[in-house]
């Protein structure tokens, strides 16, 4: 089946579920449920649906360029239909003016939006004169607004990249976001290795290829139609985690017998990770507040077949009162804790629209509070790895400056941030690696 105007309703079916406040993952994969696409339709229909949710304000830009109803005004799916309409004009460089034009207005034809079908062509048509006379929408030459439109960021976090990082860094990490996010997987060593697998992903046509400085890290080439049917997952043959956050178990230098503490653990990448590295023998507890949350380790742990991960659901931050056997009970203590997601907004295209400052102010209390809390439970020679995947320095290095400065105990042992970058194509990470004096 040719790319076509079913691959434009379904990625405009899937920005209809977004605005309705679904995440833009899960308002794919329902979409996807009711076609039979293949792996290039679906490849395509997720650049162009997560395309257009990141560069919501550029679009609306257009719109505004373009139409004289500001896009506030017009009628939400038309304003998303436009969407997908500009985004293929303004952003695929390799769909015909023509084709991007005539399945966009089909989908109006064919859906609620037939009596407006004379607007889509006509607004569409209009931006290819624009495009074509570089016509473009007029941007303030302040740096702020010219990032916030351009790279499609709300102005209060393209001020605060810019105090973070100073505007080429700020400017920098703003285009990451916008780039499409890798898959990777983690493969579990006590199953298989990395050259069988590479094999066997071969052997099955799907291009892959390790990951360098990761000894069990593969990336893949090819974007395969589920990513769970991909051969070996429900073997538990590997796990899916972006390259960054597979550094973070190894801080913990984590080994067999050890009492390991994974105080936030839900979906449990990492704490299949660390069962994975000590080869199934710690005593591994997984906590998370969210019962259905807990329910996704648990079943991760059966599919990857390991025994040494106990789950027990519990607010972290009362960890001590609910068992005051665990005051200095855990050689290592991971904290991954819950942050504002900075580090991955290209992989969660809407997250960008939800987040703002008094969320990140909520979230620092109880970063706060869980490691105060938590460093409680750490054995005299035990490690303690805290981690986030923003690069909010609040929530990070900041973070971890005021709560070492304010115990006397405790030392800093390392910290490493990355930082979303064009040619990286992980996630932004931050991890510290704390002990006793
Ligand atoms: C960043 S996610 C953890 C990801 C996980 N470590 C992994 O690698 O798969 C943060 C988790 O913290 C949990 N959480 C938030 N507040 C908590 C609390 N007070 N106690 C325990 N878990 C909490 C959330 O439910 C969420 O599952």
């Amino acid at each position: 089946m040719a790319i076509g105007f079913l691959q434009r309703k379904a990625s405009w079916e899937t920005l209809l579920k977004v605005s309705s406040g679904i995440f833009a993952d899960q308002a794919l994969e329902k979409v996807l449920k009711s076609y039979q696409f293949n792996s290039l339709d679906i490849a395509f229909i997720t650049e162009l649906s997560f395309g257009c949710i990141r560069y919501r304000k550029f679009l609306d830009l257009w719109i505004d360029h373009l139409s004289k109803i500001p896009h506030q005004k017009q009628p939400p799916k038309l304003r998303w239909l436009l969407h997908i309409g500009l985004y293929q004009l303004l952003k695929m460089d390799k769909i015909p003016f023509s084709a991007a034009i005539s399945t966009t207005v089909e989908v109006a034809k064919k859906t609620d939006l037939s009596g407006l079908t004379g607007t889509v062509n006509a607004i569409l048509r209009n931006a290819v004169r624009k495009i074509e006379k570089e016509n473009l929408p007029k941007i303030s030459s302040d740096a702020v607004e010219r990032i916030s439109y351009l790279e499609s960021l709300p102005l209060w976090l393209v001020n605060e990249l810019i105090n973070w990082f100073g505007i080429e860094d700020a400017e920098n990490i703003a285009k990451a976001f916008n780039k499409k996010p890798s898959i990777d997987l983690r493969i579990n060593p006590i199953k298989t290795n990395l050259d069988i697998f590479l094999k066997v992903l071969h052997e099955n046509n799907i291009n892959a290829e390790p990951i360098k400085n990761l000894k069990n890290g593969i990336t893949l080439i090819s974007n395969p139609r589920s990513i769970k049917t991909l051969p070996g997952y429900g073997d538990g043959f590997w796990t899916i985690q972006d390259r960054s956050s597979q550094w973070v178990a190894p801080l913990l230098n984590p080994k067999k017998g050890e009492k390991i503490l994974d105080a936030c653990a839900a979906p449990g990448s990492k704490s299949t990770h660390l069962a994975e590295l000590t080869n199934d023998n710690a005593e591994i507890l997984a906590v998370d507040r969210s019962e259905k949350r807990l329910k996704i380790i648990q079943s991760n742990l059966d599919r990857l077949n390991l025994n040494s991960v106990k789950t027990l659901k519990a607010d972290a931050t009362s960890l001590l009162d609910l068992n005051p056997n665990f005051r200095s009970h855990f050689d290592k203590i991971l904290i991954d804790a819950p942050c504002s997601g900075i580090g991955t907004l290209s992989r969660n295209p809407d997250a960008r629209w939800s987040l703002n400052k008094d969320k990140i102010k909520q979230l620092i209390f109880l970063q706060e509070r869980l490691l105060k809390s938590l460093v409680q439970l750490l054995k005299k020679d035990g490690i303690l790895v805290y981690s986030t995947c923003t690069i909010c320095p609040e929530e990070n290095n900041l973070l971890i400056k005021r709560f070492i400065d304010k115990n006397d105990e405790i030392q800093l042992v390392s910290q490493k941030q990355i930082l979303p970058k064009i040619d990286y194509p992980g996630d932004g990470f931050y991890a510290a690696v704390i002990s006793h004096k």
